[in-house]
């Protein structure tokens, strides 16, 4: 293993560290990889410049419009007056689109398996035998006049009571996402106090989630971030960046309040060690029936069905299967975890 020096111009300071073998442990200690890693390790998210090539980053982007327009309900990408629920799949408040097998789109998939988004995951554990979550997509217009309001809904993707660096989350972004163009905020440092805030909150009644790997901050969670210094920083990139975040670090989503659509996909992975033989089970099986997940790759959470609902009713454009079937390659498919999964003798 190399050691890396660099000399740091305002103190003239040498410092000297070797690069930690094995697994990230982002506790915020100093690091010296040279690369997104420092600052994921320190600030609790990372971008990763150009994890996709711009122009097939601009592919995927025409592929999601694509998409959009082909379910013929009067959604036209040049068009901003057809920016009407009613004329798009169901997508919810926070931008969401949760159901149609959309997460298993050949387009999705292809994102997925773009070597530099999977081979960030792969520095970070330190691990090339990763398995990826089948996670939404995210649309948010930049006329948002008929879509249903995104209020702030700041918080972390990880159980207070298993505490430690568990889950690194991805987006890749799509479009560009400067300060008003909506997307992932974040609170950096919040990972390398997360413990201590959950020690010294722990009478703070919990807003309810659906899953305790969800945990919202308060009003009075807020201002104890606030009083320990930490502030909130819209994450700007461009068009095939990908985003990287600790579960543990407090964040949102905020729509676009410029001329910019967003358009992003959740891409996370996790050493497939980490997962049970159950788990791989379980993860197959939302495989071959193209259903999604949350982000945790492992499959805790996956989807009842592909279908929408839609003012109460199932979306008469709901569907089992992708418009587009996958097409995967030797790496891509290790990522659904199925090659790993034991046959008995
Ligand atoms: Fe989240």
């Amino acid at each position: 293993m190399s050691t890396t020096t660099t000399e740091a111009p305002s103190t003239g300071l040498t410092v000297s560290i070797a690069p930690p073998k094995g697994r990230m442990l982002l506790d915020g200690s100093p690091t010296n990889y040279g690369d997104f890693r420092d600052a994921l390790n320190s600030d609790g998210y990372a971008v990763v410049k150009g994890a996709i090539p711009l122009e097939r980053a601009k592919t995927y982007a025409n592929e999601f419009y694509t998409y959009l327009e082909g379910f013929d309900l009067g959604y036209k990408r040049d068009d901003p007056s057809t920016v009407k629920r009613a004329n798009l799949p169901v997508i919810n408040e926070k931008g969401m689109i949760l159901a149609y097998g959309v997460t298993h789109e050949k387009w999705v998939w292809d994102v997925r398996s773009e070597p530099g988004v999977i081979d960030a995951f792969a520095k970070v554990y330190d691990d090339e035998d990763l398995i990826v979550s089948f996670d939404v997509v995210n649309m948010q217009f930049a006329n948002r006049e008929d879509m249903p309001e995104n209020k702030p809904w700041p918080h972390q993707d990880q159980d207070p009571s298993k505490p430690g660096f568990r889950c690194l989350q991805g987006l890749v972004n799509l479009n560009p996402a400067g300060p008003d163009d909506g997307g992932l905020i974040v609170c950096p440092g919040g990972h390398k106090l997360s413990e201590q805030f959950h020690a010294e909150m722990a009478d703070e009644p919990r807003i309810p989630a659906w899953t305790p790997e969800w945990f919202g901050y308060t009003e009075n969670g807020m201002k104890w971030l606030a009083d320990h210094g930490l502030e909130w920083v819209k994450v700007c990139c461009e068009p095939g960046d990908l985003i990287v975040w600790d579960s543990r670090t407090p964040h949102y989503n905020l729509p676009p309040a410029g001329k910019q659509d967003r358009l992003a996909i959740y891409t996370c992975y996790m050493p497939v060690a980490e997962a049970s033989q159950e788990d791989l089970v379980r993860k197959k099986g939302a495989f071959e029936q193209r259903l999604g997940t949350t982000h945790w790759p492992n499959a805790v959470h996956v989807a009842g069905s592909n279908i929408a609902m839609r003012n109460g009713e199932p979306c008469p454009k709901s569907r089992d299967r992708p418009v587009q079937e996958p097409v995967l390659n030797e790496r891509a498919f290790k990522l659904t975890g199925i090659p790993y999964i034991k046959t008995e003798a």
